[in-house]
């Protein structure tokens, strides 16, 4: 069951889509990783959000990437549910997606902080909930991505999980009490790197190279040191030790990165964003939906503005 073959498959087997709950740049990043390897069709996915006229949305329809307004159309013909939406959003959308989720759905959440009890409470007692976190690196197939199982998914729904996401990047299972300092990590981490080989790239133009060779040789770099470092299994100060020769250019240059707080600044960054991501749990679990969150993801026109008026949290115009 390893291969594309195998997989699509396995989607076709229990016949299943895919369903975006949300469909802005995680959404669309994973949608390119799953058409681009081959893993899923298009037309399988399906993504909703309130907001037509995004510039995610428009991409996601060229992918060929059903879309619809409205979420619960989105749950009534999908069997993966990808949560894809801010975390504080969360509350809002399983509140108004509760009544339609059944027993054969599998609910899996991305959104940073939100932790697997608070998406359960919310849910039917027998939902299957899994939580991961991934990067946008899904578009290139490089995503680096975890998750832990609710209390009602079972091994199948972790081995689905698994194929999917295998065919983006590194998948594995956690304990559910890692994957904040993930987020910090990976679901942060092409952030870092981004600006990394843009600094690098700075250096060399101040040196004399080109930006398009300094771009491309900085990136290289950068994943050329992955590759060299998970194919190895080397420790990084091992490789980099081989990179410095006595006297040489590349220790002179480590000598400042260490005067600047280099190492220092990146544990800093990581931390930064795991304690940021812990504060998004208090917005993602609130027991109530946060009305001032809702009204801010409200466009004209759209369905879930008629959902709220009815329920008296925006008067009506
Ligand atoms: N971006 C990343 O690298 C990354 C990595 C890992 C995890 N995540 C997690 O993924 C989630 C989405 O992040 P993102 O970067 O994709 O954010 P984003 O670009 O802002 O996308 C969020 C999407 O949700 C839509 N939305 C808002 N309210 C909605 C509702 N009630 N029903 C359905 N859709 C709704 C938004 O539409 P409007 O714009 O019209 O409001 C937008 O399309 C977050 O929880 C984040 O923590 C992101």
């Amino acid at each position: 069951m390893s291969s594309v073959k195998g997989l699509s498959l396995l989607l076709k087997a229990i016949d299943m889509n895919i369903g975006f709950i949300g469909a802005g740049n995680l959404a669309l990043y994973m949608a390119q990783g799953f058409v681009r390897s081959g893993a899923i069709r298009a037309s399988q996915i399906i993504a909703s959000s309130p907001e037509t006229k995004k510039s995610t949305v428009k991409e996601l329809k060229d992918l060929g990437v059903r879309f619809t307004p409205d979420n619960k159309v989105n749950v009534e013909k999908s069997k993966l549910l990808i949560v894809a939406v801010k975390p504080k959003m969360v509350p809002f959308v399983l509140d108004e997606l509760k009544n339609y989720i059944r027993d054969d759905h599998m609910i899996l959440s991305f959104a940073a902080g939100v932790n697997l009890a608070s998406i359960e409470k919310k849910l039917p007692a027998k939902s299957k909930v899994l939580r991961g976190m991934t990067n946008t690196c899904c578009a290139v197939k490089e995503a680096a991505t975890v998750y832990a199982a609710g209390q009602n998914a079972n091994e199948e729904d972790c081995k689905l999980m698994e194929e999917i996401f295998g065919r983006v990047g590194t998948v594995e299972e956690v304990e559910e009490a890692h994957i904040d300092a993930v987020t910090g990590l990976s679901g942060s981490g092409p952030a870092y790197a981004f600006e990394a080989i843009e600094a690098l790239s700075d250096g060399a133009v101040k040196m004399g190279l080109p930006r398009g060779l300094a771009m491309r040789l900085g990136a290289q770099s950068l994943i050329g040191a992955g590759r060299m470092l998970l194919d190895t299994g080397k420790h990084p100060g091992e490789l980099k030790d081989a990179i410095c020769s006595p006297e040489g250019a590349t220790i002179y240059a480590l000598h400042h990165l260490e005067k600047g707080g280099f190492r220092s600044l990146l544990i800093d960054a990581v931390e930064a964003s795991c304690i940021r991501t812990r504060d998004l749990q208090i917005q993602g679990s609130e027991e109530e939906t946060d009305a001032e969150s809702i009204k801010k993801s409200i466009r004209e026109g759209l369905h879930l503005k008629k959902l709220l008026e009815s329920n008296g949290i925006l008067k009506s115009d």
